[in-house]
């Protein structure tokens, strides 16, 4: 084994849905790192996995009536979850960490007590906006028009005890570790970083890194109604993944600190202010690098559930096989920056550079060698200076993608690599073989452009396999390159006559695709996702009906009511002006009241404890807006309150002054 030494990590996904082209842009990218350096030698560790506790992985699984564990479950180890999506896109990790295994939970809840036990984790009050009805703390600015974000609700102050790392203690280095140091690239985020995140003169507010509203997390050993803030457990991945807290890996010293950590920019802040913050507290050594990369729209429009804009990696991959995707990401996004995927652009990258330049250079060259030696190009031919030509770009091109895969720019290194393809393109309509091949006497120059194209193509082959191993491996194959000559140490041009090859031909690597035909196939599966959201957006509507109806319906038999409904009830003052016993009952007064606009009957249950005098002239409360009722033949038109005293009655006498009808609330 190398003594050379390359870690390098994903961000862990949230398993909270099936993973999307975004997701699959930074894993492939990170994967075509692994593999350059693993052909350059080194001994490399690729880290990927899944990030899966948090809220709204519970809610998510709450949703789906199962528990939060056989939901992630689902998504990371089901059928076209994220372990078969990798495995079908060639992913070459070494290790895939998930943040609910034991031995990281484990892990996380030393780190934890560790933090804590230095100091740099104090017990605080936590002040935020909460929404009662969702048990969610929202911060200011993520509210909606001051209300819930979630479900549009009213939100109050609250606040909560929680746990708070000491952030600030910290500032100043990262300050320091951002602004005069290569940690952080491309440069471009360090301004996006000390813009918006962290202030290198004001520093740095303390992180809270506990929460108690929800329970889908890893407890706090020491005080289990907390669960650890998610990225604080979620970070240490790249440590707990070689063995730091557990014994299940033993790496650490090997491969820790990490080479670098690709991640959207999106994340950039949690790794390259807070990661580094944890480790400093700990007095663990800090990661080389961070890599923020960009995002990919679709069609100029951010990908999200509820549009059915999200593009599925699993469909394109099968459609047009992985190693045309894998390209087709690096190629066409410069890798820092944002990037527009259309699937226009996608057939016409595979048509123009793996169709036509690519694919149409091997099997012509293939097929030449063939068709002039019978695939046998033994020692020999005929050397002419425009081969040195197509040698000097060829060690050009070498060098310019080396330093470009160094920088992470895999366009930039593809486009290197694909000028050699268009040069050895060219250097066939040059040199004409099928003229040369008419006379015999040509023979040895043909065999030397034979030999020439071959050596192009191989070189050529090398450069692009981290990005399309199984094309590489293709070409090679058919080419008759023995092991040797496919690794990186065989990287420059051997232009000496005296090699030799025996080639094959073989099917064209990637068909042409018919651009109008398969742009309206991808708008039909565009529209049905679009109607699937659709369908699902309403289904959700009504889900969140329902369960508000359910919680007004619990509330309602709580005996709990709105102010709304008990402004329903219309209770007004009125003066009695008659009273008399009702015919046939011994219970019940007919009461003659003025409501102020007008004069109303009610019946009342109240005799045995009132006789007419006690209530004449008095002012009492009635519901005015009560469904008239006849009692014993009398009608009542309205109730008048009175308080249930034991086995009496005591009527509601208002105030001599209060005015007949006057409302009451
Ligand atoms: N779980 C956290 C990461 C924790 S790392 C210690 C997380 N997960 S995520 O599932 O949301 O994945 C985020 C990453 O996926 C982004 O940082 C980026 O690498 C990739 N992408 C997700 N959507 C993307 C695009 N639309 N475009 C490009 N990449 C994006 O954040």
């Amino acid at each position: 084994m190398s003594d050379k030494k390359f870690y390098i990590t994903t961000p862990i996904y949230y398993p909270s849905e099936k993973l999307h082209i975004g997701h699959a842009y930074c894993t492939v990218a990170t994967d075509a790192m692994a593999r350059y350096k693993r052909m350059q030698g080194y001994d490399v560790m690729f880290l990927t996995g899944t990030d899966e506790h948090g809220q709204k992985i519970e809610d998510k699984a709450k949703e789906a009536g199962v528990t939060p564990q056989a939901y992630v479950d689902g998504i990371v180890d089901g059928p076209k979850g994220v372990r078969d999506l990798w495995k079908l896109m060639n992913i070459s990790n070494d290790r895939f960490i998930r943040t609910t295994d034991d031995y990281h939970v484990a892990a996380i809840q030393k780190i934890f007590k560790a933090m804590y036990d230095k100091g740099d984790i104090y017990k605080g009050t936590y002040k935020g906006k909460y929404c009662k009805p969702c048990e969610s703390f929202w911060t200011e600015s993520q509210l909606v028009d001051g209300k819930c974000p979630d479900c549009g609700r009213e939100v109050v102050d609250a606040e909560e005890e929680a746990y708070f790392f000491r952030a600030s203690k910290y500032a100043d280095r990262i300050c320091d570790l951002l602004t005069n140091t290569d940690f952080l690239q491309p440069r471009s985020r360090v301004n996006e970083m000390v813009n918006n995140f962290i202030n290198c003169e004001g520093g740095l507010q303390d992180l809270c890194v506990s929460r108690t509203t929800f329970s889908w997390g890893v407890p706090v050993d020491f005080d289990p109604k907390h669960v650890v803030y998610v990225w604080l457990d979620a970070l240490f991945n790249y440590m707990t993944a070689l063995g730091y807290q557990n014994d299940k890996y033993n790496d650490l010293d090997k491969f820790w600190p990490a080479d670098i950590h690709v991640v959207g920019k999106e994340i950039v802040r949690f790794h390259a202010i807070y990661w580094p913050a944890f480790l400093m507290s700990l007095d663990l050594p800090l990661p080389k690098k961070v890599y923020g990369h960009g995002w990919l729209n679709f069609n100029g429009e951010k990908m999200s559930k509820s549009k059915g804009n999200v593009i599925d990696p699993y469909m394109l991959s099968e459609r047009y096989g992985v190693d045309a995707l894998r390209f087709f990401l690096l190629r066409t996004f410069p890798f820092g920056s944002d990037g527009n995927f259309t699937n226009e652009l996608l057939i016409q990258t595979i048509n123009t550079d793996l169709a036509n330049d690519l694919g149409n250079l091997v099997s012509r060259s293939t097929a030449m060698s063939d068709r002039y030696f019978g695939g046998d190009l033994t020692t020999g031919g005929k050397h002419e200076p425009l081969d040195d030509e197509l040698k000097a770009l060829a060690d050009e091109v070498v060098g310019k993608y080396e330093t470009a895969m160094e920088q992470m720019q895999f366009s930039v290194a593809l486009g290197e690599a694909f000028r050699l393809i268009s040069r050895a393109n060219k250097y066939i309509d040059e040199t004409t073989p099928w003229t040369l091949a008419k006379d015999e006497a040509n023979k040895p120059r043909l065999l030397s452009v034979m030999k020439n194209l071959c050596e192009a193509i191989r070189v050529a082959a090398i450069l692009i396999s981290p990005v399309m191993p199984s094309t590489a491996q293709s070409i090679f194959d058919t080419l008759g390159v023995p092991e040797a000559g496919r690794t990186f140490e065989a990287v420059s041009y051997e232009s000496g006559d005296d090699c030799f090859w025996k080639t094959t031909t073989a099917a064209p690597l990637f068909p042409r695709i018919d651009m109008e035909k398969e742009i309206d196939e991808l708008n039909k599966i565009l529209d049905d996702a679009k109607k699937e959201a659709e369908k699902a957006q309403k289904k959700a509507e009504k889900a969140a009906e329902k369960a508000e109806k359910k919680a007004d319906k619990a509330e309602e038999e709580s005996g709990i009511i709105s102010i709304d409904d008990f402004m329903k009830v219309e209770l007004r003052a009125a003066k009695v002006l008659e009273a008399v016993p009702v015919e046939k009952s011994d219970k019940l007064l007919k009461i003659q009241v003025d409501m102020g606009t007008e004069h109303r009957q009610i019946v009342s249950g109240i005799r045995a404890w009132y006789s007419p005098e006690d209530l004449i002239g008095k002012t009492i409360v009635v519901v005015a807006n009560l469904k008239p009722a006849k009692l014993r033949g009398e009608m009542s038109n309205g109730m008048l309150l009175a308080a249930d005293i034991g086995d009496a009655a005591s009527v509601i006498f208002l105030p001599d002054e209060v005015p007949a009808g006057q409302r009451i609330h």
